[in-house]
């Protein structure tokens, strides 16, 4: 039998023997396109190629290419397990022809291929064509001597390409298989007419010649080309004998880990099978996101990936798994398909422990919510309703995480469905409230805006990895409308480009330079740099003095200072990627960064939040390697060499050409474009100033280096200085005083009760000389100035103090127009009254009422102006 592995391999020597070039598969999230989700045809890495903005080395290319169809205008999900033929992750086989042969080469390698290298039978093979495309229909009567009726035309749906709504497009012909009559689905079976699994399409041949800019605008490419597509695991199933592609050798093994871990058996029960075709499926693409840097999330791609995890579970629950398995299924993927693709290798300690914890996470809520979905439905079937509300599946999602997609498949059993319009509303709502809907990668494309001369073929030569200086010519000069401009005149902005630059355009991650051009008639500041194509440099310029014009000569001159202190941050961004996975684990790999010469930003794959110990040790690290003071090498080698070397490839990296390897010997080793400086000591200092989450299991550090580290260190400084004045301390002394002077702050808190209390006791001793004699006893009534009840009750006892017999009364109005009252009757008059007793027609008076033991009783009111008669009524209760 000949394996998946041998396919892929013969179909690559195959083409490579054709004159083609063997390039690596692209990472599934595609770079520099913000128009896709994720990589879903092997044309996706050639894309600015066929539109002409990109000219790689060679002009015919064979990949096996890493693909995701899930969300987006290629969308298997919903098929997937359920048909024999459909995955969201797959590999594409594929050869590329840029502007070099077209249809009649594409027919001759594919038709020679199935036949001869794989040697299937002819008798089997149809064809389909575009409707009006003669040229192709005669090429497969030539070349493959097919009868008409072995060749279709087929419409836009069938035989019409595109790789999304935008971008290049064009007639496709496809190669059909026939896998017999038994297969079939009956009288009305045939190629265009049913969607049954007996013709299955192996290979899709794509005539390149347009590009669809938007809607109904479609241009025509530079020069015809070819793209063609063949699933690795249907021509495998085809190859293999076997009738579904989860029968291949590739997907065997996964899924029968995952029935073993289930106790069941494959090709026992449909349900069983489908729920285990679904969980092969998912742990590929699963493995495979997490290892191309794609986290579990609620937006965008993560989400995407999360909906994978719980689809599986879910499908999981149904051949009763309820502990987390898909790790160990996702883990299976690596020991299957780590040898063709090692980044699986590289994250799989990461990756299990994330799936791991995504499992964890989703298994409590899953039941829960198949529960109430379970209840809904009953409710729904009595009452004759099919269509589930958008605001139910909107809920089902926003309390126990549900996909839609599986309240569609439950439902979809019981021949229900959710209203899907509804629930997207809900979302859309409820993205509104939180105001944060993903968008995209956010990357504007400068190829846009330089459509024209990248077009014309222009091209910079950029000299600054070694100079600062150049002197050139100006090529172009557009307006800051984009316009192709003749000049620019003093205090306009706009772009230049010229033949060559010590520019540095920004890409990977690293700013553009500044700095200046001087021409004849003027003198023009370079604001910023950007790549408007790999070989076109574009400057943003604003003229100071005089004119810019076309076709002069010019100096152009990088700010050195500026450039030299974001090389320091580059540099030790490779130092800072390399002590993380050190000091926390290879999971860590670069999500992201910015360097720019302020200073550094890095996000990398990590679950937890770095505790004050690991960032201590990571800045020493970095610390430790710029004082080794070890030189930065630089070298340009073909990207197998430089895996060889054991080069880390960054995120997105393209593949298939030479590449720059940036190493500091027994530090660091990176694939980077960008600019560094010539040995780690020139760093000067690296200095940490923030690490936090960004997104589930994504991190972010900030840093500084350099006169950076240095003016954050002296900012720093004078802010102690500061303080230290003010608080009148000495260095080193600062934590104990700032804490005395808390403590003084708490006394004087405390102080300012008592005091309040002694001012209110203060008037008190004045009014000791209101003291009456009321039927022989002393009677003390006194309106006070008391701010709480606790200031008043100190002021009673001080008055009490000074009147060990008779009756003490106190009133006082409070904040918010509130009364308090407080009265006490000396123990020796208690057998002719008590406190309580005389409070009560006093506490009525100011609108409230009291009580409180014989001693004391204290009242609260809310009527200030009966504060007064409050007091006379305790007099006159004495009074009896
Ligand atoms: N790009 C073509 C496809 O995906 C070959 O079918």
């Amino acid at each position: 039998m000949m394996t998946a592995t041998e396919i892929r391999a013969k179909f690559l020597e195959y083409f490579a023997s054709k004159g083609h070039q063997v390039v690596a598969s692209s990472p599934l999230v595609p770079r520099e396109d913000p128009t896709l989700l994720f990589t879903n045809a092997g044309m996706v890495q050639f894309k600015k190629v066929f539109l002409g903005q990109d000219k790689p080395g060679y002009s015919r290319a064979t990949t096996s290419q890493k693909c995701l169809r899930v969300g987006g205008k290629h969308n298997d999900l919903e098929n997937v397990g359920r048909t024999a033929r459909h995955h969201t992750f797959f590999e594409m086989l594929g050869n590329f022809s840029f502007g070099d042969y077209f249809k009649e080469d594409a027919i001759t390698f594919a038709w020679e291929f199935l036949t001869e290298v794989i040697g299937l039978d002819k008798s089997r093979l149809y064809a389909t064509v575009y409707l009006d495309d003669d040229e192709a229909h005669g090429l497969w009567k030539k070349i493959a001597g097919l009868s008409d009726e072995r060749i279709f035309r087929l419409g836009e749906k069938d035989n019409f390409w595109s790789m999304g709504d935008t971008g290049p497009c064009g007639p496709c012909s496809e190669i059909m298989y026939d896998r017999g009559e038994e297969v079939g689905c009956g009288p009305n079976c045939g190629i265009g007419t049913c969607d049954c699994d007996r013709y299955l399409e192996i290979w899709n041949l794509v005539f390149m010649q347009f590009d669809q800019i938007e809607p109904g605008n479609r241009v025509a490419l530079p020069r015809p080309s070819i793209d063609t597509g063949m699933g690795l695991e249907r021509i495998a199933a085809v190859v293999q004998g076997v009738h579904s592609n989860f029968d291949i050798d590739l997907f065997q093994t996964i899924i029968s880990s995952a029935a073993q871990i289930a106790g069941v058996t494959y090709g026992d029960n449909d349900e069983h099978d489908t729920a285990l075709r679904v969980i092969g499926d998912h742990s590929r693409s699963v493995a495979f996101l997490l290892a191309d840097g794609v986290m579990p999330s609620n937006e965008g791609r993560g989400y995407v990936l999360r909906r994978l995890i719980r689809r599986a579970l879910r499908f999981g629950k149904l051949i009763g798994l309820s502990d987390p398995f898909l790790y160990k299924t996702a883990g299976v993927v690596v020991d299957v398909m780590g040898p063709a693709y090692p980044e699986l290798v590289a994250s799989r300690e990461f990756m299990e422990r994330v799936v791991r914890e995504e499992e964890e996470r989703f298994g409590v809520t899953l039941d829960k919510g198949l529960a109430i979905l379970a209840e809904e439905l009953d409710r729904m079937a009595a009452a004759g309703e099919t269509t589930i509300t958008g605001e139910f599946a909107f809920k089902l999602y926003d309390t126990y995480g549900f996909p839609l997609d599986i309240v569609n498949d439950v439902a979809g059993k019981r021949g229900m469905a959710a209203d899907e319009d509804g629930y997207r509303v809900c979302m859309a709502e409820q993205k509104a409230r939180a105001k944060k809907a993903w968008k995209g990668s956010g990357e504007t494309d400068p190829a846009v805006l330089f459509l024209e001369l990248l077009e014309s073929g222009m091209k910079s030569r950029f000299t600054g990895y070694t100079e600062l200086t150049a002197k050139s010519r100006v090529n172009a000069l557009i307006s800051a409308e984009g316009q192709a401009v003749e000049r620019l005149i003093a205090g306009e902005t706009g772009y230049m480009v010229s033949a060559v630059t010590p520019f540095y355009g920004e890409s990977g991650g690293q700013a553009g330079d500044v700095g200046t051009v001087t021409t004849l008639t003027g003198d023009v500041a370079v604001l910023g740099t950007m790549k408007a194509g790999p070989e076109l440099t574009a400057h943003h310029i604003q003229v100071q003095k005089g004119e810019i014009l076309l076709d002069q000569e010019a100096e152009l001159v990088v700010d050195a200072a500026v450039r030299a202190a974001t090389a320091r941050n580059h540099t030790c961004t490779h130092l800072l990627h390399k002590a993380l996975k050190n000091v926390l684990g290879g999971h860590v790999n670069q999500a992201g960064s910015l360097v720019t010469p302020d200073r550094l930003r890095f996000d990398f794959s990590h679950v937890s939040a770095m505790t004050a110990e690991e960032l201590a040790r990571v800045e020493d690290e970095v610390n430790a390697a710029i004082l080794l003071d070890a030189p930065v090498v630089v070298e340009e080698l073909g990207i197998e060499a430089a895996r060889a070397k054991g080069a880390t490839a960054l995120f997105g990296e393209k593949y298939g050409d030479v590449v720059r390897v940036v190493e500091v010997p027994g530090v660091s080793m990176e694939l980077c474009g960008g600019t560094h400086i010539g040995a780690t000591g020139q760093a000067g200092s690296f200095y940490i100033l923030s690490e936090s989450g960004v997104a589930a299991g994504t991190r972010r550090i900030e840093a500084v280096t350099g006169v950076n580290a240095l003016r954050h260190v002296r900012e720093m400084r004078g802010e102690l200085d500061e303080a230290l004045k003010t608080v009148k301390a000495k260095p080193g002394e600062l934590g104990a005083r700032v804490k005395k002077l808390l403590d003084e702050i708490k006394a004087l808190g405390k102080d300012k009760e008592q005091l309040a209390a002694k001012l209110a006791s203060g008037q008190g001793r004045d009014l000791m000389a209101g003291l009456e004699e009321i039927g022989g006893v002393k009677v003390l009534c006194a309106r006070v100035d008391a701010p709480s009840v606790k200031a008043m009750r100190e002021a009673m006892d001080d008055l009490r103090s000074k009147l060990p017999s008779g009756v003490v009364a106190i009133a006082s109005e409070q904040e918010g127009g509130k009364v308090s009252l407080i009265v006490a009757v000396s123990k020796d008059l208690h057998d002719r009254f008590t406190a309580p007793t005389l409070i009560k027609d006093a506490a009525a008076a100011v609108g409230g009422s009291g009580g409180g033991r014989p001693d004391m009783a204290q009242a609260g009111g809310t009527n200030p102006a009966g504060i007064d008669e409050a007091l006379a009524k305790v007099k006159a209760a004495v009074a009896g």
